[in-house]
């Protein structure tokens, strides 16, 4: 054995992080711009389409002026034409045409269609996008599934945008347009239930948590995901339904979202298309004036509650003529009221003869402002966003370098305890070795010595033994030959 070699406590080598601030604790505070394919806006907000003239050209310009993208809605957009009842069709063509010329003029920003799937002259409709080169045309309100001519669209250089509620009805659309026409669509709207207008959700999902925006966002953009690695270029998730401040754009782009699409907060703008009437409503509004109905079209929708709506909610019937069956999921017979004509009135500010559709946040409306007004506070909010997330990150950070510091402190006075420890076990270690040691010497000769005279006694014994039997033997021939036997004589 080798008393000098005793085990080696090993002590732990530590990695200590180095103490550097990290660079995302000053964080970009303005908005990130929203790029779809060529198109780029400077502040990655959409203002939403309202139909029913509540989104023309005025207010599809002063947002596109502002930097985000402007959108003109067509559903019914006729009805600002005089010939809205002698010839629909035509009357929608004539002013979708002219309110995209018109906001042409006025902006050099982008300018994109809202058009409902579920509009009986959706194709005329999409016609005149393609032939005006709108930037982008949104749509929603049905699956945009069957005879979708991308290829005109795609020349025109118009992005398609449609609108959904949930991830699902993303893949459902992209795997068909894959499957149909080769391509996808360029980006995806995801609308939550606090929106305004007609919903895509059931009653019963739209107070429902699971339904939240933040909820359905992952969702949605976790479908697009692979589409854009199959295809080889960005697909923008934008987001909307409720979203009010710059806190809350914040959150939703924190998500994933790279813009969000804002319709209640761009009713209450001077540009907005709608008679000011309409947008005092929003200002005069209560929370608890905020009711979800059900639209003669079949969808629940969300309004502000008033008389019209009483009425109607009572069972009473507006009687109206039908010019033509604008909407394919409308039973104009069974319906209680025109929906295009109610929202129509509305937006000329006969309320009693119509309501208006409102966001589930419109109760916060207090003034009406200039857009540009309006862009900049929601631009200022979510700089005070980021800035508010990164102190609490910072802060998050300050306490964890503190920790740190005492972790470090700590595993100081371990280690030095560490070090005592180890003398302690080396000197009781050495001081055994060495009573050992001076045990076994001393114990050496004694046993030594004790063997010898073990061996020595046994050795004697033997000996004697074998001595005693050689004499016997001796004798035993002596006595032998006494007796006359002759030991030198031949053996016969
Ligand atoms: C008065 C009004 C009319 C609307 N009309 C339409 C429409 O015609 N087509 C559509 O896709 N969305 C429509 N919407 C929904 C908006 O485009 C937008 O997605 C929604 O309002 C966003 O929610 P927010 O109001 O909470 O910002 C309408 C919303 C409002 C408030």
């Amino acid at each position: 054995m080798d008393f000098n070699n005793f085990p080696k406590i090993q002590l732990p080598k530590l990695q200590l992080p180095r103490l550097e601030l990290p660079e995302w604790l000053a964080p970009k505070k303005d908005l990130p711009p929203l790029v779809i394919g060529d198109l780029r806006a400077a502040v990655p907000i959409v203002q939403g389409g309202m139909g029913v003239g509540i989104s023309l050209a005025g207010l599809a310009a002063a947002v596109a002026e502002a930097g985000g993208v402007g959108v003109i809605a067509a559903n019914a957009i006729g009805m600002i034409e005089p010939d809205y009842y002698a010839d629909g069709r035509a009357a929608d063509q004539r002013a979708l045409r002219s309110e995209i010329r018109r906001a042409r003029a006025r902006t050099r920003g982008v300018i994109g269609v809202n058009l409902m799937v579920a509009v009986n002259d959706f194709h005329e409709l999409l016609q005149v996008v393609v032939e005006e080169r709108a930037d982008i045309v949104f749509l929603g309100a049905g699956l945009p599934l069957r005879g979708i001519p991308v290829a005109a669209l795609r020349a025109a250089n118009v992005k398609v945008v449609p609108i959904v509620s949930s991830g699902r009805a993303a893949r459902l659309i992209f795997t068909h347009w894959r499957k149909s026409y080769g391509d996808v669509p360029d980006a995806v709207v995801v609308e939550g239930p606090l929106a305004g207008g007609h919903l895509g959700f059931k009653p019963e999902q739209i107070d429902d948590p699971a339904f939240a925006l933040e909820r359905i966002v992952p969702g949605v953009i976790a479908e697009v995901r692979p589409f854009e690695a199959e295809f080889g270029r960005p697909i923008p998730v934008i987001a909307g339904g409720g979203v009010y401040t710059g806190a809350d754009m914040h959150r939703i782009l924190r998500l994933g979202a790279r813009g969000v699409q804002l319709g209640t907060r761009f009713v209450a703008t001077d540009e907005c298309d709608a008679d000011p009437r309409f947008k005092e409503a929003y200002v005069r509004c209560r929370k608890e004036d905020i009711v979800i109905i059900k639209s003669p079209v079949g969808l629940p929708g969300r309004a502000i509650r008033n008389p019209f709506l009483d009425e109607v909610a009572r069972g009473a019937r507006r009687s109206f003529r039908c010019p033509w069956r604008c909407l394919e999921s409308c039973d104009a017979r069974a319906a209680a009221y025109c929906i295009s004509l109610a929202l129509d009135n509305a937006r000329q500010g006969r309320l009693d003869d119509g309501f208006a559709f409102a966001g589930a946040n419109a109760h916060r409306v207090d003034r009406i402002v200039p857009v540009r007004e309006l862009v900049d506070g929601l631009k200022a909010e979510y700089a005070a966003a980021v800035e508010a997330a990164a102190r609490s990150i910072s802060d998050e950070y300050v306490r964890l370098v503190e920790r740190w510091k005492s972790l470090k402190d700590e595993y100081g006075t371990a280690l030095a305890r560490l070090g005592e420890l180890r003398n302690e076990y080396e000197r009781a270690w050495n001081q055994r070795i060495a009573r050992l040691k001076k045990d076994y010497e001393n114990a050496w000769p004694e046993k030594i010595a004790a063997l010898r005279a073990e061996y020595e006694g046994a050795w004697n014994e033997k000996v004697a033994a074998v001595r005693e039997q050689y004499e016997a033997a001796v004798a035993a021939l002596e006595q032998l030959r006494a007796g006359g036997l002759d030991l030198q004589a031949e053996p016969r």
